[in-house]
């Protein structure tokens, strides 16, 4: 049977007052909404228990698995609010499918796609009161973070008899402070995000955990992120911290790493990709050696690059810098970046017509 997250009664909730001074400047991922979605699954009974209730701590023993093995998943998409006051979620279904896929390779139960796409229409329903209007940035929403955890008390190391679905929102703003300037990014050749046979495409918590030690000497360098390359040759350009990058080519390709395994399979990445040719573009998906990247930048041939994800939308990349030095892209907040950048936000934002179908 299809869960539902009904709402508790007697929820509780934030005054007008609270939510508008929030909204005013969300700073990614700070604050949380009124509520969240919760479901818990066993073997005997399956998913049972969905229900939206009020935001607050879980119940977790320190024995829990997912503190000692890091049996955990995680998605992320957004609520976009529309001149009409309708609230809107983009592809909720292509984040329910990668979730699916994330759960089989952490060895945790799959929640039925509609299962996954009703918690998020719920709790967004729920709590559309913190979905933000746009605002002068043009890109304030309600970020939603569905995640599955091991919740079982148990220390041997076997998958979870226990596992705890969640949805928690919170209303956020650009996420890279300064809104969409261009980033510097540390390139990092010697360690890597994720390895061949690895989890690098499940979008599970440890993919993230791997990449904080070469973001915090990132920042040290004055750079706001990460670029991977591969594991193996540490030639190949693969993905940054926390989002996909793209390059725009001086005859109008638009590359990116293709998905071998390692690499996360963006929502936004895909959208782009296939939005690609409204703009002139022909997208491609290869292998992009990161000589072939750097070169590029410094002939001219990529006159622009920039990162995509959900939470970085479309940020353009100003620079890369390496052990060498720093490369700097040419056309900088450049025009295809922009445009494409534009296109998706005013789908989003309900400015342009759906004509994919993408807006639930
Ligand atoms: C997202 O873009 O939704 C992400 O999950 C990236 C990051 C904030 C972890």
């Amino acid at each position: 049977m299809s869960l539902t997250f009904a709402a508790q009664k007697d929820l509780a909730w934030s005054a007008d007052e609270t939510i508008s001074a929030l909204h005013a400047d969300p700073r990614f991922g700070e604050k949380f909404a009124d509520h969240m979605a919760i479901a818990t699954w066993t073997p005997d009974d399956g998913w049972h228990d969905d229900k939206v209730v009020d935001y607050g701590p879980l119940d977790v023993n320190p024995a829990s698995a997912v503190l000692h093995y890091a049996q955990e998943i995680f998605e992320g998409l957004k609520a976009y609010r529309h001149a009409d006051g309708s609230v809107w979620l983009f592809r909720p279904e292509a984040n329910a499918a990668r979730f699916a896929n994330s759960a089989r390779r952490l060895a945790l139960p799959v929640l039925p796609e509609e299962d996954f796409v009703a918690s998020v229409l719920q709790i967004a329903a729920t709590d559309a009161r913190w979905v933000p209007d746009a605002g002068e940035s043009g890109e304030k929403t309600l970020y939603l973070r569905p995640f599955m955890i091991a919740y079982e008390d148990f220390l041997g190391v076997a998958p979870a008899k226990k596992v705890l679905y969640s949805v928690i929102t919170s209303p956020v703003g650009a996420y890279f402070a300064g809104g969409v300037k261009p980033v510097r990014i540390w390139l990092e050749t010697k360690s890597s995000r994720t390895a061949p046979g690895g989890t690098g495409e499940a979008k599970c918590g440890g993919n993230y955990a791997t990449s904080l030690l070469a973001q915090e000497e990132a920042y040290a360098k004055g750079c706001s992120q990460v670029l991977f390359a591969d594991a193996v040759e540490h030639a190949w350009i693969e993905e940054l911290g926390g989002m996909n990058i793209m390059a725009v080519s001086a005859d109008h390709e638009l590359i990116t790493p293709e998905l071998s395994g390692t690499i996360l399979h963006g929502v936004t990445r895909r959208s782009i990709l296939d939005m690609a040719p409204d703009l002139g573009l022909t997208p491609v998906e290869r292998r992009l050696g990161v000589s072939e990247l750097l070169d590029g930048i410094r002939s001219g041939r990529f006159p622009e690059v920039f990162a995509c994800g959900t939470a970085a939308v479309v940020t353009p990349i100003g620079s890369l810098v390496d052990e060498s030095g720093e490369t700097t892209v040419k056309e900088q907040t450049g025009e295809i970046t922009m445009a494409i950048r534009n296109r998706l936000l005013d789908i989003q934002f309900g400015r342009a017509e759906d004509s994919r179908g993408w807006l639930r």
